[in-house]
């Protein structure tokens, strides 16, 4: 197959970026999209040619660094799919492709497609610890964690930090990213003892990071590659309003107690 490609490049965060036009030939169908951007690069080295910087990592949907935007849509037009593990069956032949990085105010261009998402980093970090018994081993069956909430605890878990969320969303909001990191831990015994602190805090932090005010287009659950449900959102609002009633007066801060 042959394709044109519409590519951002920007050759650093104060730089002018722009689209600029390549042809990729010879892209097999069996090619991961980055893959495809592999042979680009090595046909723009071997013209003398900066090389379009993307972000990658594992190449199997895991990490959550392979973010771009892909005709307007995060990850691509494969739903429930990361770039990385996107294949080039998923177009055809003489297709154009714009690509683009994640557009957020919180995730500020470093290189053509890589942005910097420390902001998750620290959403994360505002969360702190668990408090988590040491000491010899317990028994298997010491704390016993129903069904229903360890499925759902592991489903929330499943978000990768990609941050497609807030790509895809009108109002850049991180509230899906957020409330699958406070329901996790929120759903599971172990997370109780700092339930209250640690949803306060992330949402604390979201807010400083400049993140947008979530308005339930639900386009964040459309987009992420993990189908992380915006049930979760629910879930982190019932435990804001619950946590800022039982520390009204209390200071919390991010990352504090
Ligand atoms: S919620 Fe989904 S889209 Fe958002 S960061 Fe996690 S995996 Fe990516
Ligand atoms: S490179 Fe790790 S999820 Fe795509």
């Amino acid at each position: 197959m042959k394709m044109t490609l519409k590519v951002w490049r920007q050759a650093g965060p104060a730089a002018r970026g722009e689209f600029r036009t390549y042809v990729a030939n010879d892209v097999s169908e069996h090619m991961s999209f980055l893959e495809m951007l592999d042979v680009v690069n090595e046909e723009l080295l071997a013209k003398g040619e900066e090389p379009i910087a993307f972000d990658h990592d594992c190449r199997e949907g895991i990490c959550g660094t392979c973010s771009m935007m892909i005709n307007g849509v995060p990850h691509g037009p494969k739903r429930a799919t990361t770039t990385c593990q996107l294949h080039m069956r998923s177009f055809r032949d003489g297709d154009a492709i714009t690509i683009e990085p994640w557009r957020a105010k919180p995730f500020p261009v470093i290189r053509d497609l890589v942005v910097d998402r420390s902001a998750f980093d620290r959403i994360i970090a505002s969360g702190g610890f668990v408090t988590a018994p040491t000491g010899s081993a317990q028994d298997a069956n010491a704390i016993l964690v129903p069904k229903d909430a360890s499925d759902l605890a592991m489903d929330a878990a499943a978000c990768i930090g990609c941050g497609a969320c807030v790509a895809a969303c009108p109002n850049g909001s991180a509230i899906l990213f957020t409330a699958a990191k406070v329901a996790h831990l929120a759903l599971l015994p172990q997370g109780q003892p700092e339930r209250d602190r640690r949803v306060l805090a992330m949402a604390h932090q979201m807010d400083l990071e400049e993140f947008g005010g979530c308005t339930l287009f639900a386009e964040c659950e459309a987009a992420c590659p993990k189908e992380i449900s915006v049930e979760n959102i629910a879930r982190m609002n019932r435990d804001l309003l619950r946590a800022t009633l039982r520390n009204r007066g209390a200071r919390v801060e991010a990352g504090g107690g």
